[in-house]
């Protein structure tokens, strides 16, 4: 398991400042598969550069008997590493937007077959019961806490009884961050159609309701500075 390292005080002021005159320089707004398909030649040494410890643990919060799992923006499946180091013969199935995206997962984990859907994890169905656990990686804090809820519902409706949940995402470190990003979503959300490459992270706190509100018990179990992850439990 990952040892928390929460924003110290001065680090926090440092890491809202900076954000504060990042946002304000913003670029408009990307369509999200394109922005991720522009950027695929250097998408992992960057998101290994950050969050290199959290890949490789991420399946430790899985629960014993993880025998089927929803990867939900699984993109090349970073995340996946850990996951089939631990549970070898678990049945993978991933969901992307990005095909250039899931045909580098393709390639690296053909081994393990996993099923992959290139498609949108709101419309895609995620059928009933059908999973053991769920997963999603650094993905969700493009969407406003709304379509959150809709999602955590349906994961909800996926996972069978006693199934868990594991999210790994970019969260704010305060009320003051949350209302940032929100004021620059929605000054850069209207630019085209589909979905945006924006981030929009919640608190931790909005983030452990409306996990509830869908009816998980859920709780907060690591943090890095703005790196948080949740592990939800649908009750038996
Ligand atoms: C930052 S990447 C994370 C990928 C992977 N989980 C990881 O950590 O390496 C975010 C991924 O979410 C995907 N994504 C964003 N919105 C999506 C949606 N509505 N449906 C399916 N995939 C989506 C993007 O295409 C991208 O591959």
């Amino acid at each position: 398991m990952l040892k928390s390292k929460p924003f110290t005080k001065e680090e926090r002021e440092r890491y809202l400042s900076a954000l504060a005159e990042s946002r304000a320089q913003a670029d408009p707004a990307e369509e999200m598969s394109a922005f991720f398909a522009k950027r695929l030649g250097i998408y992992e040494n960057v998101h290994l550069g950050r969050w290199a410890e959290e890949y490789a643990h991420i399946a430790d919060y899985l629960g014993r008997e993880t025998a089927s799992l929803l990867d939900i923006g699984c993109g090349t499946g970073l995340e996946l590493g850990s996951v089939y180091a631990r549970f070898p013969a678990v049945r993978v199935k991933g969901i992307d937007l990005s095909a250039e995206m899931l045909s580098e997962l393709r390639k690296k984990y053909a081994a393990y077959s996993p099923e992959l859907v290139c498609g949108d994890y709101f419309a895609v169905p995620f059928g009933e019961e059908a999973f053991d656990a769920a997963l999603s990686f650094e993905t969700l804090h493009h969407f406003p806490g709304e379509k959150k809820g809709e999602l955590y519902r349906k994961i909800f409706r996926a996972l069978k009884k006693g199934g868990r949940y594991v999210e790994c995402d970019y969260v704010a470190c305060c009320e003051e961050e949350e209302e940032l990003c929100r004021k620059d979503y929605e000054r850069r959300k209207n630019v085209r159609e589909g979905y945006l490459h924006i981030d929009i992270p919640l608190t931790k706190a909005r983030q452990i309701g409306l996990l509830s509100a869908a009816g998980f018990r859920a709780e907060t179990v690591y943090e890095n500075g703005s790196t948080a992850i949740f592990v939800a439990d649908k009750p038996r």
